[in-house]
């Protein structure tokens, strides 16, 4: 099913933003307007601006969502925020199991499993992050730590549609380096292959994106690729002008 899947745009704004943001964020609204006929955009602020950013951004094309959230429901767990208390601040989605946590905070497939769990539960959109590191990439184990991802981090059960897998090469993220369009097709490929083969008709129609290192230059290029279903920005989602050029890439193929 080659690119005829609505598009999903993502921003993922990692530890920036301040209240001062939320007006690069009211632009980028704004600028997401003239493409919704065809793509989904969302941007994920740092946690302390998620009700103000669903606030200002109720009315608009634009959905907010969270960068990750706690495998448990409720509890004492000081200074972790629960799926439901990111539902109840008018966000959308959870971005779980991003590198910078798998690697950087040691979570594990199974601490992303239960929390897409609770993302689900929570009736969110649940964006699984998934990626091989450089040694992986180099030693030619990239579809077997994709394969074991995809099958330890994603609830069984779906459902499908609350479901976005977002494929991140840990060594393009932050580095200006991307996989050739060759690799990115034949992964993307891969990828929808196991969504199909876990979870038939409904496998087929799960959002793809790619992330790591998208920019207005390369953003066309990647948007043609099948399986290549929209992105995930971190840098580049920033700034609205750098943002909305990514968008305008996608509106144009799709
Ligand atoms: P960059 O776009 O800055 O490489 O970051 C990608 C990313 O980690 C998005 O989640």
């Amino acid at each position: 099913m080659p690119n005829t899947i609505r598009p999903l745009v993502a921003g993922n704004w990692k530890m920036h933003g301040l209240a001062h943001s939320l007006s690069e964020l009211a632009l980028i609204a704004q600028g997401s307007e003239q493409h919704k006929h065809c793509i989904d955009t969302l941007i994920c602020p740092p946690a302390t601006l998620l009700a103000a950013a669903s606030n200002q951004s109720a009315g608009t094309c634009l959905a907010i969502g969270a960068q990750d959230c706690s495998s448990e429901p409720y509890g004492a767990y000081t200074g972790d925020i629960s799926a439901a208390m990111v539902a109840d601040s008018g966000a959308r989605a959870v971005i779980v199991g991003h590198s910078e946590r798998r690697q950087g905070r040691s979570e594990t497939d199974a601490d992303v499993l239960r929390k897409s769990q609770r993302v689900l539960e929570a009736g969110l959109q649940a964006i699984i992050c998934i990626g091989e590191t450089e040694s992986e990439m180099l030693e030619g184990r990239t579809e077997s730590v994709l394969l074991r991802q995809l099958k330890d981090s994603i609830p069984a059960n779906g459902p499908c549609s609350s479901l976005v897998i977002a494929y991140e090469p840990v060594w393009a993220i932050g580095t200006g380096r991307t996989p050739t369009i060759e690799a990115i097709a034949g992964l993307h490929g891969f990828i929808r292959g196991y969504l199909v083969s876990a979870f038939g008709r409904d496998g087929a129609a799960v959002r793809i994106l790619y992330g790591g290192s998208v920019k207005v230059d390369n953003a066309a290029e990647i948007a043609c690729v099948d399986h290549v279903n929209g992105a995930l920005v971190g840098g580049a989602s920033l700034k609205s002008e750098d943002f909305l050029g990514i968008l305008k890439a996608f509106g144009s193929i799709h």
